[in-house]
This record gives structure tokens, sequence and C-alpha cells, in this order.
């Protein structure tokens, strides 16, 4: 793992931003898809709002991007506000001119019984396309990322998991409190995570730097399913000073 502390996480996300738009630039040239993997919460709203920003004032085009979502709450459904479904079209999708048809994102309303072949699919859908070019992450403080808690096993596909108290707990806000919050979730895995070509993990704020500490200094465990990382070679953790602030 590479680390590069910035003052702020609006100059750490610029420097991010402009990173996926030269991906995007590249791959538009070669006449390729651009498979992106990304992630949802406070972390990466920054980094989308430049993408946003590059897309009207710099024509930064995503007509060959396609993009895969780590995660979604189970059950939910897209028209819901605090789904992540309507986190991306609020943030990015509703703004930039991607197809809709290259938008993939954990469905939280499929039956139960249909769950499993659900998580199969989507797996198997981003191995069609050569796996994620670029894998965008935060991390929870339990140590997730995506939806994989502690316990997730390194080799893990696709699959549904249940939330960590702690992880309900910090989306209480957002419900409106913790009984309004999901129980369950859908997320990528481990595997898939670590299979994608460039990782970069967003970390920032003063309730991060303990996990980030764990997480780069800690011995790779299951019980910190970020220290995972540890072993992929081109993975970058940006954080801006408050979330480095234990490293040693
Ligand atoms: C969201 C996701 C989660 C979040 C993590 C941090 O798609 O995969 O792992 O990245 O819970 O959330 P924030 O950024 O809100 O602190």
């Amino acid at each position: 793992i590479h680390n590069v502390i910035f003052d702020s996480s609006k100059e750490a996300s610029l420097l991010v931003a402009q990173e996926i738009a030269n991906l995007i630039q590249r791959k538009e040239e070669l006449n390729e898809f651009c498979i992106l993997g990304l992630a949802t919460g406070s972390s990466p709203i920054k980094v989308y709002e430049e993408l946003v920003r590059m897309h009207k004032e710099e024509a930064l085009s995503f007509a060959n991007v396609v993009t895969f979502n780590l995660d979604e709450y189970y059950p939910m459904h897209k028209n819901n506000i605090q789904s992540y479904y309507y986190f991306m079209h609020e943030h990015l999708f509703n703004h930039v001119d991607i197809k809709p048809e290259n938008i993939n994102i954990p469905d939280g309303s499929v039956s139960a019984e249909d769950l499993q072949q659900y998580c199969i699919d989507y797996e198997m859908k981003i191995k069609s396309y050569g796996g994620l070019d670029f894998q965008l992450l935060g991390i929870g403080r339990t140590g997730h990322i995506g939806f994989n808690e502690p316990g997730s096993h390194v080799n893990s596909g696709t699959r549904s998991i249940t939330l960590d108290h702690l992880t309900r707990v910090d989306a209480a806000s957002a419900f409106l409190g913790i009984d309004n919050v999901p129980r369950k979730a859908i997320t990528m895995g481990i595997g898939t995570v670590r299979s994608a070509k460039r990782i970069v993990l967003l970390g920032w704020g003063v309730n991060k730097a303990g996990i980030i500490k764990n997480t780069i200094e800690g011995e790779v465990s299951p019980q910190v399913p970020a220290t995972y990382l540890q072993e992929h070679s081109n993975t970058t953790f940006v954080l801006d000073s408050e979330a480095s602030s234990e490293l040693t």
C-alpha cells in the first residue's frame, strides 16, 4: 500500500478525479470500455463532484464507461432516498453522459430466493468485461471495504452479508434511527475488489484514524478485511491529515 496524505480532502479528491478522468480518456483513445468500480457514502462525494464538473466544463465523456457499484442495502428499493441507487444517480449518473445500460448497481429488491443466483450473475458480469480497471473505495470503522465485514474471506465474491452493529450505528442518522437501517446488504467480495487492476481508498477525518492505522500497520487478518489490500500491488490510500494522524 502506498499512502498519500493531503491537507484537505478537497485537494485529494481533485487528484483522484483527475486519475479517473485520465483513465477514461486513455481507454477512449484505445476504443475500449473503461470499467469502474464505484463506492457510495460520504468519502467519494467530492470526487464525483469534480467528475461532473469535468464533464460539464471540460467535455469529459462517460460514453465508454461501464460502472459496477460495490454494494446496496438489502432489502432496499431503488426509489428509496437511502438507496445507493439513488445516491449514485444524485451525485454522478444524472449529471454525466453515461449510458443507462452501462450502470450496474446491486439490486436490493431481488427476492430472497433469487438472491444467491443474482450475486453470482453480478460477479460473472464483472468478469465478462475483463474485470475492473479501477476500484474506488471508502473504509468503514469495522475495517469493511464494500460491505465486507470482519470475517470476510480473502477470496469472497459478490454475496449477501449481515451488517455489523457498528456499521448500522454509523448509518443510523441517514436512516433517522438504527431501527430503520437494513440488517443485510449485497456486496462485491474481497476477491472481486482485489482483482481490480488499480485500487484507490479514500479516508477522511479523525473518525477514520484508528481503522486506517490498523489497516496499514496491522497484520493481515479477516478481522480487519481492509488489511487484505496490503497484498494488492497497485493500491493507494489517499488520506487527509486527520485520517493519517495515528500512523507511525
Ligand atoms: C459504500 C461502501 C462502504 C463505505 C464505508 C465508508 O459503497 O462500500 O464501504 O465506503 O462505509 O462510508 P463513508 O464514506 O460514508 O464514511
